[in-house]
This record gives structure tokens, sequence and C-alpha cells, in this order.
């Protein structure tokens, strides 16, 4: 499948850098002049352009009028930005008590190994991000792990192979 097919199929697929960057604009000239606003839109950009690499951080930082230095430290501050493009989907392996003690870290090897990438990094291919969550519920039937929304139990490093041809 190729990667538009699997993607979803709203108009954002087909928008162009200008167009996100247009629309970022608009957050920022809305929010500019809020105080303590950085962190929203940031949040925005990301959900708009899907990453914040550098030159959409200069981008940001003129036209909210700070210092590129206090958005990069925001961006790098806080785990939930990303500077990087993040893979078509993203694996989250839970490090949460349960899911350690039952062998959370070989999944999270397992992946790693198999994909040739480490935590926060996405395959060459852009198909996978790995990453680590906390606790997503499912201690029960630990380890678990997800894949966009769905959540996978008992996994054990021998399955890693089979979840990945899933995708
Ligand atoms: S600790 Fe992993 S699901 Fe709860």
């Amino acid at each position: 499948m190729n990667q538009e097919g699997s993607a979803c199929a709203c108009a954002c697929q087909n928008e162009t850098d200008q167009e996100k960057y247009d629309r970022i604009q608009e957050i920022i000239d809305e929010y500019k002049d809020v105080e303590g606003s950085l962190i929203q839109v940031l949040h925005f950009a990301q959900g708009i352009y899907g990453y914040l690499p550098d030159e959409l951080q200069k981008f940001i930082a003129d036209g909210m009028n700070i210092p590129l230095n206090e958005v990069y430290g925001v961006v790098t501050f806080y785990t939930l930005f990303s500077t990087r493009p993040k893979g078509e989907n993203t694996i989250g392996v839970c490090m949460g008590t349960a899911c350690y003690v039952k062998g959370a870290k070989d999944v999270l090897k397992a992946f790693s190994d198999q994909l040739g990438i480490k935590v926060g990094q996405t395959s060459e291919d852009l198909k996978f991000t790995l990453e680590i969550t906390r606790c997503i519920g499912a201690c029960g039937l630990a380890p678990a792990i997800t894949i966009n929304n769905k959540v996978y139990q008992k996994v054990d490093p021998q399955k890693v192979h089979a979840i990945l041809e899933e995708y």
C-alpha cells in the first residue's frame, strides 16, 4: 500500500508547505500578544506541520518577536515536541512498572533492533517512529505496546516481527 493510500484522506494531505506556513502565521498573529502563549503556538504548529524543524522554529520566533533560543529551549524541554518528522506509524512501548517487570525492555530492544532505530527515532522509510510511553492501562496483560491507537498485549520479542508485518 502506498503512503497516500494508508494515511488519512483529508485535504491536509495535499497541503503545500506554503499553505501550512500561512496557517501557522495566522495562529502566530492571533497569539503573539497573548502572554505565555508560546507553547500553545508550538503545539498548533506541530499539529499543522507534523514536527518542528529549525526553519519553523525561526519562523515562529520571528513572528512572535522572541529570541530563537527561547523557542528552542521550550521545544527541547518538552518531550511532546519533535524536531524531526514522525513516521507514518508510532510505536509506543509501555515502560510502566508492570510492563517493565514483565520484560518491556526486551520488547523495546526487539523493535529497536528490527527497525534499526533508537527510542525517539524514525525509520529511514518514515514508516515507524519508536517511543516509550507510560502506563496505558493494560497492566493485567503486560507487557503492552501501542501502534497508533491499537493496543497489543502480552507482547514478547518473538512477536515483534509479525506485529511489524501488519503495517
Ligand atoms: S504498566 Fe504497561 S500498561 Fe500499565
